[in-house]
């Protein structure tokens, strides 16, 4: 099957790299810069670098077109693949996580579209290559390209399952807040340290043991059973002392943690916390 990859930035080498090693052909890759491009083949290891020009020549012979550019240009991305005048057995998708097949939707042609998004965060290309096999992904489409979308999946030895359009923009937001807001939050938690004058290599890495340690705890119990520490015991003494500590020092965090604390305080059930949290 020939590949053709629109936007090879860390999700799209990473993930052209394993369509390769599965047996995939890459004919190769599409960017704004060349050098972008040269990048990605040296890791995928074949293929082409097609700019605006020479893209369209290699369009028909795609069997699968992948976008991977940044999410506010897969439309006109699309737009440029169609121009190309993909055959009417090709595939074309995106791994957006927001965004749904619509988007893919070439005027006139009638060929399988579909989203393929990993449930992970690609920092880069020897991370992507390592994470990716490992990830959930969440597949929709029209019916052809849903269809395939599992094959693809299956073929690569990917876990998969498949979601509703109109959940899209909901099941993102739920990753970025499991993913993205951690990262806040332990990135706020080393802006505590500093102020506490332990901004300490071995401190960085103590706090990040206890969320590990935190998070295996969440692999093998619910949230609410995971939870520890001064809400989890109702001590609302501690709670306090906290409270005092950031008006303090660090009075810009004050709203984070009350508002935290509410949602913490909702999930166990603790009327009492909850109505402390709600001043
Ligand atoms: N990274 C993640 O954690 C992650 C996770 C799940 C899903 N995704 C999804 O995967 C997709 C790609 O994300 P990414 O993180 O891999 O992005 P990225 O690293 O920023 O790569 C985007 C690539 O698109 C190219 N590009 C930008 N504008 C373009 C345009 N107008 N035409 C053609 N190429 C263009 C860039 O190269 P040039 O600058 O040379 O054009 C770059 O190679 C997005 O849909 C994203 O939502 C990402």
């Amino acid at each position: 099957m020939n590949v053709l990859i629109l936007g090879s930035g860390r999700v799209g080498t990473a993930f052209g790299y394993i369509l390769r090693k599965k047996g995939y052909r890459i004919l190769g890759v599409y960017n704004r810069h060349r050098e972008t491009g040269l990048r990605a083949l040296e890791r995928i290891g074949e293929g082409t670098v097609y700019d605006r020009e020479s893209l369209p020549a290699a369009v028909p012979v795609a069997d699968l077109i992948i976008i991977t550019t940044p999410d506010r240009v897969i439309k006109e991305t699309a737009g440029l693949a169609g121009s190309g005048g993909p055959h009417s057995d090709a595939y074309l998708m995106h791994m957006s996580g927001l965004l749904d097949s619509e988007i893919l939707k070439i005027p006139g042609w009638e060929g399988g579209v579909f989203s393929f998004h990993p449930l992970q965060a690609i920092a880069g290309f020897t991370e992507g290559i390592k994470l990716l096999p490992e990830a959930l992904f969440t597949i929709e489409g029209n019916e052809k390209g849903e269809r395939f979308a599992g094959e693809l999946a299956r073929s690569l030895g990917l876990k998969y399952l498949v979601i509703k359009k109109e959940y899209k923009p909901l099941y993102h937001a739920a990753a970025v807040i499991a993913s993205n807001y951690l990262v806040t939050l332990v990135g706020n938690s080393f802006r505590l340290l500093r102020k506490a004058g332990m901004d300490r290599e071995e401190v960085r890495k103590g706090l990040l043991r206890l969320v590990k340690g935190t998070l295996e705890n969440l692999e093998q119990m619910a949230p609410d059973e995971a939870l520890t520490g001064p809400i989890a015991r109702g001590d609302l003494e501690t709670i306090g002392k906290h409270r005092q500590a950031l008006t303090d020092y660090a009075p810009e965090l004050g709203e984070l943690y009350r508002l935290l604390g509410w949602y913490t305080a909702e999930m166990i059930n603790n009327e009492e916390i909850k109505q402390y949290f709600e001043s």
